[in-house]
């Protein structure tokens, strides 16, 4: 197989984790889940108490952050130094401060390298909010994965159950307000690549997300498929 980069990017809850897993699983690429470095940063500003408004602070602690994916049994586990802050950067508060450190240039500008170091070697997919605009423009393969608030807000829900329970509503309303910090940002606010591949899941099932996307990343000329995606 060609070793190529593709990148997904979209709102939270529009299922981008599961299907750029199962992507990568299926094409035996790596999966790197840039929103987790984000996560890194305000965890690590939540504990050596700095404000995610304080931009001074935050990018000394970016330059001295040294945040590195580990693959385990359990999957890609996040290391901050010599610990595994996986669990602890999945929790409500840590997405809205991730979203709020997100928006200082600084902060995304010490992430850039990183991103891109870690594309060095192609086969890759990339999921984010900004891979194919600003972090990997000239990627083989862009897509942009969203879905109905209600029901990213339902999924995101589900998934919260168990470690960090949050009722709905509450989830609806956190996911609106990082939709709007995201979109909204100045700097690499989320918003699809002009050759991005929109595909709304809404309606649509893993397995058939990831079949949708193998025909755009194996196209066959010889059958063209005509595809349900919104736009192209
Ligand atoms: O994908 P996620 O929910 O784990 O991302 C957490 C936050 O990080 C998200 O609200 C915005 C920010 N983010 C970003 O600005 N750019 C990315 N490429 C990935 C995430």
């Amino acid at each position: 197989m060609k070793n190529l980069v593709i990148t997904i990017d979209g709102p939270a809850g529009a299922g981008k984790t599961t299907v750029s897993k199962a992507l990568a699983d299926r094409l035996q690429y790596k999966y790197i889940d840039t929103g987790a470095l984000y996560r890194g940063v305000a965890f690590e500003a939540k504990v050596k108490g700095i404000s995610v408004d304080d931009e001074h602070r935050l990018e000394a602690l970016c330059n001295d952050l040294e945040l590195r994916f580990v693959r385990k049994n359990k999957g890609v586990c996040l290391y901050s130094g010599e610990i595994d802050i996986s669990d602890d950067i999945r929790t409500p508060e840590m997405s809205m401060m991730a979203s709020a450190v997100s928006a200082h240039p600084v902060v995304r500008k010490a992430l850039l390298g990183i991103q891109r170091k870690m594309g060095a070697e192609k086969a890759a997919v990339f999921e984010g909010r900004d891979m194919g605009t600003v972090v990997f423009p000239q990627a083989d393969v862009k897509f942009f994965l969203t879905a109905d608030l209600k029901v990213r807000a339902s999924r995101r829900h589900k998934e919260l159950e168990e470690k960090a329970p949050q009722k709905l509503a509450e989830v609806e309303a956190d996911m609106q307000r990082r939709d709007n910090n995201d979109s909204s940002r100045k700097a690499a606010p989320l918003k699809p690549a002009d050759d991005a591949i929109l595909i709304d899941s809404t309606e649509y099932s893993v397995e058939s997300v990831i079949e949708q996307m193998m025909k755009y990343i194996y196209p066959n000329p010889d059958k063209p498929e005509k595809l349900k995606v919104t736009a192209s």
